[in-house]
């Protein structure tokens, strides 16, 4: 990629003063998780329908865990990226405020980032439908599919389709994209609402968009500003180079 479209776009994080991330599956491709829509992605293997709704899960749970415990293989040995650790770095740099996750692999946290809104949960916790009990993922690890003691089988606390979103993460994020200067979007189609209101949100309100992806998406060709195509664990340290340097020409 040329470097003159990463110097735009570290010119773009320079000069805002809230700048927030969106990020979906492919931040985490190169630390092993699949991503879904892409080619060999998670759904070309499990039908969505059959497997990630809240009805699939509440009609034959042993079914859904065989595709959770695939995922759980897969998160479980899962090591933050460098696009991971790069979005750590920024946050710390100042030039990255708050992270909306669509992802429940933890590794946003694991890269250091400490502002993350999780809007599909986290992998790591459990929870019993019938007596309200709550389990970490370690308390569960390789027991399929994991049960209570009361007996039932457990719902890892991601979001299913049918589930709504957090209503905190919801209120939080939209409140942020109105006010964000610069959104970065890493890794997702953003084919999934509401968290692909947020460009939308952001770009009404004024905010400069840099898209990260392999291939572009619905966004490239009107929301976006700056289109960088590659592998976010190259392009964003790449960034974090771009800025430290024009941190250098700036003292
Ligand atoms: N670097 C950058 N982008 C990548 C990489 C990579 N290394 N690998 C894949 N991508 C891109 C793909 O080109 C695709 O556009 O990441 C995007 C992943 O899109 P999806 O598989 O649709 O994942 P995501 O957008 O996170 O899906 C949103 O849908 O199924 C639900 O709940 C699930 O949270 C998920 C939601």
């Amino acid at each position: 990629m040329t470097i003159d479209i990463i110097k735009k776009a570290a010119q773009i994080l320079f000069e805002s003063k809230s700048t927030i991330a969106l990020t979906g599956a492919g931040i985490s491709v190169e630390s092993g998780i699949p991503d879904f829509r892409s080619a060999g992605g998670l759904w070309s293997k499990y039908d969505p329908s059959e497997y990630a709704t809240i009805d699939a899960f509440r009609s034959d749970p042993e079914k859904v865990w065989r595709m959770l415990r695939d995922m759980d293989d897969l998160v479980a040995n899962a090591k933050p990226n460098r696009a991971h650790l790069g979005m750590g770095e920024l946050e710390r740099m100042g030039f990255l405020h708050y992270i909306i996750t669509q992802n429940v692999d933890n590794l946003h946290q694991a890269g250091g980032a400490k502002n993350v809104i999780e809007y599909h949960g986290n992998s790591s916790t459990l929870s019993c439908f019938g007596c309200g009990s709550r389990y970490t993922a370690l308390e569960k690890k390789g027991e399929y599919p994991a049960k209570c003691r009361c007996g039932m089988i457990l719902k890892p606390d991601v979001i299913f389709f049918g589930e709504a979103i957090p209503q905190e993460a919801l209120n939080r994020s939209f409140q942020l994209a109105r006010s964000a200067q610069a959104l970065m979007i890493v890794g997702t189609s953003a084919v999934v609402s509401p968290a692909n209101q947020i460009p939308i949100i952001a770009k009404q309100n004024g905010a400069k968009v840099i898209e990260i992806n392999k291939e572009e998406t619905h966004l490239t060709g009107h929301i976006t500003d700056v289109f960088i195509q590659g592998e976010a664990g190259t392009i964003i340290p790449d960034l974090v180079v771009g800025l430290k340097e024009m941190i250098q020409t700036a003292t």
